[in-house]
């Protein structure tokens, strides 16, 4: 395929990285757009040239247009698993953005169509493109830190508090978006784990909502029914722990997804606030003195998510792209999260025969 034609749905926030990423590339068309407001769309339509025709307000049409090549999906939550069911539908291949449905009942239906008919599918954890995490990732797996017993994550950002008055919206209520800090943040930071350390074995989470409603306009007070902080602990399969933290809440903090992990010889420090070095302490019996040093991330760590995609689509050999199975257990971490949350009782996240699956 030498020109790839996209098809980008939602043309809110996010979309503006995703036209950043696409503008960086060769070989690439925005061909169709689809957005629920016509002014938006219009405007983003007029700035790339794209085609009356392609302008669209529904995207099972943009899905089935014969001239997208690949489908970049970008509403809010509750469309992704349509989205992606449309787009098994159809064949398309997609990048589909975070988190990966709404609940695990949506995200074990789509399984069942992925299993019949699989499509190139991507997830939007954008976090594995930030040059520091992938440059840990090869340190890891290098065994540069020895045998993993800890990682600490915590995902913080401020704007949810009160003095910002920010309005209700989709990301406050639980039809739109399944929950709140979990699915938004949480889902990067349980990707990250499971990027870093591997599958969940148990998890048990505290939920809650510290702004209780929020204005709609000039209607009044709204009800938001989704967490605002969430802390969980997490055990993994390879016997390593987990503390995790994330909050709407954190006066300072813009967005902060910082990370610690903790070997038996040594400890790595990466915050995506500072994408191109991380710290690292190694210490042996010889060096016992060491402390932590700042390490600039090389070159070759330095990624285009959206030409990975692109890549990925062309059935090329690309390495820790967050497909599917991401997407899938992502989404199983986070419901035994909310069913602990619930019942106050620490939760197995695979049951005893649960198949893991791997595409
Ligand atoms: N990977 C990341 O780091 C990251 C960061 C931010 C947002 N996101 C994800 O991106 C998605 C969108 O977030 P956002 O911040 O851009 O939201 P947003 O509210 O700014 O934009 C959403 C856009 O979708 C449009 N829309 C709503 N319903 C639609 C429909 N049925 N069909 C077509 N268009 C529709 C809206 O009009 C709006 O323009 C969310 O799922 C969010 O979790 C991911």
């Amino acid at each position: 395929m030498s020109m790839v034609r996209f098809g980008l749905i939602g043309l809110g926030g996010m979309a503006n990285h995703h036209l950043y990423l696409l503008s960086k590339l060769q070989g690439v068309n925005i061909t169709a757009l689809c957005d629920v407001n016509l002014d938006v769309l219009n405007s983003i339509a007029d700035k790339y040239g794209v085609s009356e025709e392609q302008r669209y307000t529904d995207y099972d049409s943009l899905i089935q247009d014969p001239e997208v090549d690949a489908v970049i999906s970008i509403v809010p939550n509750k469309f992704h698993g349509k989205i992606i069911q449309l787009c098994i539908q159809y064949g398309k291949p997609l990048m589909t953005e975070k988190p990966f449905t709404v609940n695990f009942e949506e995200a074990h239906m789509l399984k069942e169509l992925f299993e019949k008919k699989p499509i190139p599918c991507m997830v939007g954890f954008s976090y594995r493109y930030i040059p520091a995490f992938r440059f840990v990732k090869q340190l890891l797996d290098e065994g540069r830190f020895g045998t993993i017993r800890h990682i600490s994550v915590n995902y913080l950002q401020q704007w949810g508090a009160e003095i910002y008055d920010v309005p209700f919206s989709w990301r406050f209520s639980k039809e739109m978006s399944g929950s709140g800090a979990l699915g938004d943040l949480g889902s990067h930071m349980i990707d990250s784990a499971r990027y870093f350390i591997g599958e969940f074995k148990a998890v048990s989470g505290m939920m809650t909502t510290f702004v209780k409603e929020r204005q709609v306009g000039d209607v009044g007070m709204r009800e938001v029914d989704v967490d605002d902080f969430t802390s969980f602990q997490a055990t993994f399969q390879n016997g390593a722990m987990g503390t995790f933290v994330t909050s709407r809440n954190a006066i300072g903090s813009g967005n902060q997804l910082e990370i610690i992990i903790y070997g038996n010889k040594g400890t790595v420090k990466l915050c995506c606030e500072q994408p191109d070095e991380v710290e690292i302490c190694l210490k042996s019996k010889e060096n016992m003195e060491a402390t932590f040093e700042k390490v600039k991330v090389p070159e070759n760590f330095y990624l285009n998510q959206l030409q990975d995609f692109i890549d990925f689509v062309a059935g090329k050999s690309v390495k820790d792209v967050p497909g599917f199975v991401d997407g899938y257990e992502n989404q199983r971490v986070m419901e035994s999260i909310m069913t602990s949350a619930k019942t106050g009782q620490t939760v197995e996240v695979h049951g005893a025969n649960e198949r893991i699956i791997n595409c």
